[in-house]
This record gives structure tokens, sequence and C-alpha cells, in this order.
């Protein structure tokens, strides 16, 4: 080392382990819970320093936390964008105090590519494109109309727009389907209950729900059986995330087909962290890896389900 500036490998200059501040969405769902878990364990395992800042789903309350990170002067600061805009004047704070940044999860809308490291996290489009796929699959002999209700994610957030427009796109080849209604449910069970309520009163017939994560669907699956109907039967049932009890509910017939996202960050996280903090290259966008599940692929999965 070279005395009193530590090593080098670290932005905030200091010895010790490495800090790293992250600002999490919130808990409004069981893949959020699983993906916070996993950022914990994999900090503690790694011998990080995490500094963890809960928003309640409020972009002001990210962006305080990220001032903070800033102020406290953090090695890296890594974070969930709640919705995509709205990022530049905080990442520029962070910029001109030369604290990198690691988009996680989710991704903001600025052009300006220098305002972060990398981005890791999922390919929300292509998860819209697979439900999509699967229900043109499903109804492919039906000669329709196809009565959709969509639940989306919380609104402005990337995984709501960017699943929106990878269903849209490949059902939007065959006009027989016809999304009836759209609207979000906030990514929360109760609020996707209460929605599909609503869609259940004023939509008459039904043949699908297209629900942009689990929580909304099995919130939906309570108020489609509190109308008297059978969900994964009388309402066919599409959504995206693979926790566990929507494996269960797709493994009971209650689900019909669930597209994953991938929750667990954690441990490629600690990497990139190092790797900015000690000035090393990173590829600007890491992708997860996932898969899809229809009730075989969820029966075989379950026992090993984490989350
Ligand atoms: O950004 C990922 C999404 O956020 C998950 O699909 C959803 O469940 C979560 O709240």
């Amino acid at each position: 080392g070279c005395g009193g500036g530590g090593d080098g490998t670290q932005a905030g200059g200091g010895d010790g382990p490495l800090t790293i501040g992250f600002s999490q969405v919130g808990a409004e769902s069981g893949w959020r819970t699983a993906n916070t878990q996993s950022i914990q364990e994999a900090a503690a395992a790694a011998g990080v320093d995490l500094k963890f800042s809960d928003a309640q789903q409020k972009q002001e309350n990210q962006i305080k936390a990220i001032r903070s990170f800033i102020q406290q002067r953090v090695d890296v600061i890594a974070f969930s964008p709640v919705v995509e805009s709205g990022w530049e004047t905080v990442l520029k704070e962070a910029k001109t105090a030369n604290i990198p940044v690691i988009l996680t999860d989710r991704a903001v809308d600025s052009p300006d590519t220098t305002l972060y490291k990398t981005f890791l996290g999922s390919d929300f489009v292509a998860e819209g494109r697979k439900s999509g796929e699967w229900l043109t699959k499903e109804f492919g002999a039906a000669t329709g109309p196809v009565r959709i209700v969509e639940l989306q994610g919380t609104t402005g957030s990337a995984p709501a727009n960017d699943r929106k427009a990878g269903f849209a796109e490949v059902i939007g080849k065959d006009p027989k389907f016809q999304v009836v209604a759209s609207q979000t449910g906030e990514f929360t069970r109760s609020k996707g209950k209460e929605v599909m309520e609503a869609f259940l009163k004023s939509q008459g017939k039904i043949d699908v729900l297209y629900a942009h994560n689990d929580d909304m669907a099995l919130g939906a699956i309570e108020a489609i059986e509190g109308a008297g109907l059978k969900p994964g039967t009388d309402v066919k049932i599409v959504s995206v995330d693979g926790v566990r009890d929507a494996l269960q509910a797709l493994a009971d017939g209650k689900i019909n087909f669930v597209v994953e996202c991938n929750p667990l960050l954690g441990t490629q996280l600690m990497d990139l962290a190092k790797k900015v903090a000690a000035g090393e290259a990173v590829p600007p966008r890491v992708e997860t890896q996932e898969t899809v599940f229809d009730q075989a692929a969820a029966k075989a999965a379950l026992p090993e389900r984490k989350y």
C-alpha cells in the first residue's frame, strides 16, 4: 500500500471492508423479499458492509437515500429504480462525487449511460414476449375473440412498461386477442385482488388474466374464486416471477403458466461492486438467466424452490 491512502482499490479511499449503499424499491412482493434476502446474504458472505435502505415504493425516498450514501462516501452505490425516469440529477451528483453506480434489477431511461457502470437484471421485454407466446399457443385453435385483462405493475416502472410492450408485440399479430382492460395492481396481492374484483364486475366474460407479477395473480385468484369462478379453468392465468406460492398455484391448476424473473442477484452484484470499486472494467449489461414454467415444470421445481 501507499500509507494513509489505502491500496487505491476502493473509491471511498478508506481501509476496511468495501461499503455498498443499496436503495431497495420496497417490500411489495415475494420476488422483492427474495431479492433483498439474496443481496443481504451475499454481502455478509463477501464481507461487504451493506448500508440497506427501503424506499417504500417512493422515488423521493430513493433519491434521499442516494444523497445520504454520497454524503457517507460509500465505495459503491447500487439501487433498483422504482420508476424509469427522473434520475439524472442525483446520478450526476454521484458521478461528480466519483462514486460508481450499479443499476440492479431495473433500468433508468436516461440516454446518458456514463451515469452508471453497469445494469444487472432481467430482460423484461423478453418476459412479456414469453407470456404472449404461451397465450398465442394456448389459444391457437380458438376462433376468438379472446378477452384478456391485464394487471400492470407499478406505473412508470421498467418491468411494467416492458412486460406490457413485449406481450402486446406478440399478441398484436392476431386481432382475435383483445386486451379489454388494463390497470395497475402495483405489484401487490391486495391491489391485484381489488382491481380484479372490479374487472370481474365491469368486463363480462374474461378468458385470460395476464398479471405482470405473481403476487397480483395470487390476489386475483382470490377475487376470481370470490366471484364463484375457477381460476385456471374459467379464467386462464399467466404471470411473471416464479415465486413458490405461484408455482404451487400452477401445480394446483389455478395458474396456467409462469414466466420466471430471477431475484437472486446478490452474488453477481457483490462481484460487480468489487470490480467497479477497484476500477476494473465490467460489461455494461449483465443479463439474468431465467426459464418458464408449465404445470409439470412447476411440480418438478417446487421441492427445491427457496423463495
Ligand atoms: O422489478 C422486478 C419486479 O418487481 C418483480 O417482477 C415484481 O414482483 C417486483 O415487485
